[in-house]
Formats: C-alpha cells, sequence, structure tokens
C-alpha cells in the first residue's frame, strides 16, 4: 500500500525531517478526502439538520443520513437507525453504562484488559449501588480464558452484560470475540464489545458476530475528532432509558410528559457535530474501497517487520502475544532501566518520529502488573517499512546513548 500521499500530515517536514507518525493506537492521522468532505460542509451547506425548511438545512439532514447509512454498511447493520452517532467511545459506553435497566443484583463481568472508558463507568456503577462488576483476570499470556469465562457464565447467573474491548490498545491482542459473545448469550447474558481498536483495522460484521452493542470512535478510523458511534440492537436500544436528553430528541413535551422519539434521535441531544458525522461517513467510504480484509493483512505484515527489528535489542519486553501477526499493529515494549518517556521524547524531538509512552489510560492493568510504562509504536495504513527503520534506527541510536 502507497498511502503517504493521501495523507497531509504526512506530506510535511518539520525542522526540516519528515514525519514518522506510529501513534495510530491513539490517534489516527486524516486523508484529505475526509477534510475535503468536512470543508465541504462548512463551506457550501453550512445548516443545521433536521429541524429548518431551507436547502442547507435540507442538505445537511441528507448527508448526515448517507453518513449513517455508509457506518451502517461498513459494520454491517441492518438498520442504519441502529446507528447513535455520539462524540467518541467512551460516551458510546457511558451511555450504555448509564441507560441500561440495571437491578442491583445484576453484574457487569468486564475483563483486567480494559481501557478507563470501558471501566471507570462500572467502578462507579458499582460504588452507586446500580449494579455490581467483576473482572475475569487473562491468562499470565495476556490472552482471554475462555474455559475460564464458560465456567463462570454457567456458575454466576446474575451477569446481565459483558463489556470488553474487542482488540486491546495495549498489546493488540483480539479476544474470541464470536466465542464470547455465543457463550454470553447462551447464559442469558448481553455483550458490548468497546471496538475502539478493531474497527479500524479489521472487518466487523454486527450480524455475523451476533454483536448487541458496539461503541467506536472516529478518530482512530481515520475520522474526524469528536465523533463516535454505539451501534446495538433494535430491541436493546429501544429498551435503554434516555441518556443525555435534549432538542431533537422529543416528539412533543408536557410539564408532566415527555414522548421520546425513536432512536437514534432518542439518543442524538442537542446540536450534532453534522461536518464530524459526514466526515466520519466518508472515512468508512476510504476504509471500505482500500477493504479492511487488505488492510488487516497489510498490517500483520508491517507488525512482522517491526517484531523481527525490535527483537534483534537486548533487554526488552514486548507486550502481549509473541507473535505479532496477533498485536493488530501493536508493538508496545519495555525496555529495562531505561524510562519510554525519555525515549519518545528524544525520537520526537530529535528524529520527528512520534510515538505513545505511559499507562496508555490503562492504569489498572499497569498498576496490578507492576509495569511502570511503555514505549508503544502502533501501526496504521499509511505506514511502510521506512517509518519502521526510522524508528528502530533512532531507539537503538537512544538506547547505545544511554549505555555511554
Ligand atoms: N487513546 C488510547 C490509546 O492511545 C486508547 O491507547
Amino acid at each position: 500500500m502507497n498511502l503517504k500521499k493521501d495523507f497531509p500530515c504526512l506530506n510535511q517536514e518539520i525542522d526540516g525531517m519528515p514525519v514518522v507518525y506510529l501513534d495510530s493506537a491513539c490517534m489516527s492521522l486524516k486523508p484529505q478526502c475526509v477534510i475535503d468532505k468536512m470543508v465541504e460542509y462548512y463551506t457550501q451547506y453550512s445548516g443545521c439538520g433536521g429541524r429548518s425548511a431551507h436547502k442547507f438545512s435540507s442538505r445537511t439532514t441528507e448527508e448526515v443520513a448517507k453518513a449513517r447509512e455508509n457506518i451502517s454498511a461498513f459494520i454491517g447493520a441492518k438498520n442504519p437507525n441502529q446507528v447513535i452517532f455520539t462524540k467518541n467511545t467512551t460516551e458510546s459506553i457511558n451511555l450504555v453504562a448509564k441507560s441500561f435497566k440495571f437491578k442491583p443484583e445484576d453484574i457487569v463481568l468486564t475483563t483486567d484488559k480494559e481501557h478507563n472508558s470501558n471501566l471507570i463507568p462500572w467502578i462507579l456503577m458499582s460504588k452507586n449501588k446500580i449494579a455490581g462488576y467483576k473482572k475475569i483476570e487473562s491468562k499470565t499470556d495476556g490472552t482471554f480464558d475462555i474455559e475460564k469465562f464458560k465456567e463462570l457464565m454457567e456458575n454466576e447467573k446474575n451477569i446481565k452484560l459483558v463489556a470488553l474491548n474487542h482488540v486491546s490498545n495495549i498489546d493488540g491482542y483480539k479476544n474470541p470475540v464470536d466465542d464470547i459473545i455465543q457463550i454470553a448469550h447462551d447464559n442469558n447474558a448481553v455483550v458490548l464489545l468497546d471496538g475502539a481498536q478493531s474497527i479500524p483495522h479489521t472487518k466487523v460484521d454486527v450480524e455475523k458476530s451476533d454483536i448487541d452493542f458496539l461503541a467506536f470512535s472516529g478518530h482512530k478510523m481515520c475520522g474526524p475528532t469528536g465523533t463516535g458511534v454505539l451501534y446495538g440492537k433494535e430491541e436493546l436500544l429501544n429498551e435503554l432509558n434516555p441518556f443525555i436528553v435534549g432538542g431533537d430528541t422529543v416528539e412533543t413535551v408536557d410539564d408532566d410528559e415527555i414522548t421520546f422519539l425513536e432512536i437514534p434521535e432518542k439518543f442524538e441531544a442537542g446540536l450534532q457535530d453534522y461536518a464530524g458525522i459526514i466526515g466520519l461517513g466518508e472515512a468508512a467510504n476510504y476504509l471500505s474501497n482500500i477493504g479492511m480484509e487488505k488492510i488487516e493483512k497489510y498490517l500483520n505484515d508491517l507488525n512482522l517487520h517491526l517484531d523481527e527489528k525490535i527483537k534483534q535489542l537486548e533487554n526488552i519486553k514486548i507486550i502481549g502475544p509473541n507473535d505479532p501477526k496477533k498485536r493488530s499493529g501493536i508493538t508496545n515494549i519495555v525496555v529495562e532501566d531505561i524510562n519510554s518517556h525519555e525515549i519518545a521524547v528524544y525520537l520526537d524531538e530529535v528524529k520527528n518520529i512520534m510515538v505513545r509512552d505511559g499507562a496508555h489510560c490503562m492504569h489498572s492493568w499497569y498498576n496490578k502488573t507492576k509495569t511502570k510504562a511503555s514505549l508503544r509504536a502502533s501501526l496504521y495504513l499509511y505506514n511502510d517499512k521506512t517509518d519502521i527503520d526510522a524508528y528502530f534506527d533512532g531507539l537503538k541510536e537512544y538506547i547505545d546513548l544511554i549505555k555511554i
């Protein structure tokens, strides 16, 4: 794939050097077509969707509807109305956490490898005595323990919701979600999948995998910041309590009675990020036109190249599966006795190589495993072997410098 040309951020030099961007698990860059689509909204028909009778408003309504259809097709949903636009994965998970009709004895089961966005809502819910939560521990190699999960689901009848990541943001490991969903359904539980890291990298088909709820963000899939999606099965979305309420969520209101609109409007309160939503629809088209299977294979091959390089270095621990093809384009390392933040700053300041360091919004896992911090390179479709070679050379250079 030769896609750097589509991404303006990569077609520039900073301080006379090219940019090497390896932080896509945090934030993907945006292709020109997504930027153009948003500029088109702002420059040609910058109206308010679904309200006024004029041309700008009706064009906005039309473009938002098209974006919803694009996203719906991208994830294989039956009906575009099952796509609720939110700000991000975090808001989508919070929507379910706050709106699901829990009873105090109910339990949400999550894992020991969740991003804060799929952990804090459950901790607070439990502190507020709305329902309880439990975590299933991963195997020692960080993979999902399906036998333990099956046993737990069969023995603990109060688990009503299983909320887990599809792909982990620390090691790229893909949970066996089809099996997990099957077991959860056999035991009358609903599954909320955090797809923030899977949607940009792999084909997700909500119908085929029988997914109940799927949360994901636009900013990791070449889309605009501040855009996200909650997909849900129709009957489950209808069952949820309203979340953020206000304009555009109701059919009518009186002081003593509110009649909410159907999905998706019921959950899309107030004026929406029209440019963002329209840009997100374009991002889904961009990825679909390339092909998700092709993207996944490309990233796996590229991660193999990175893995071969990294394994040449001494005193480095790779977090997660040893096989780079099982790490969805992520190589997250701990360099013994070297502060990962200092490496990240050196790479950025001296080489324009952008990676992420720290606890990657997963403090609970880093605390539990007594891992102070790590250095994560995360690949996407615009990266190539030259980026990896530059990263490897920069990393080696810093390690050699520190040793002196
Ligand atoms: N922003 C989070 C990360 O970078 C998800 O891993």
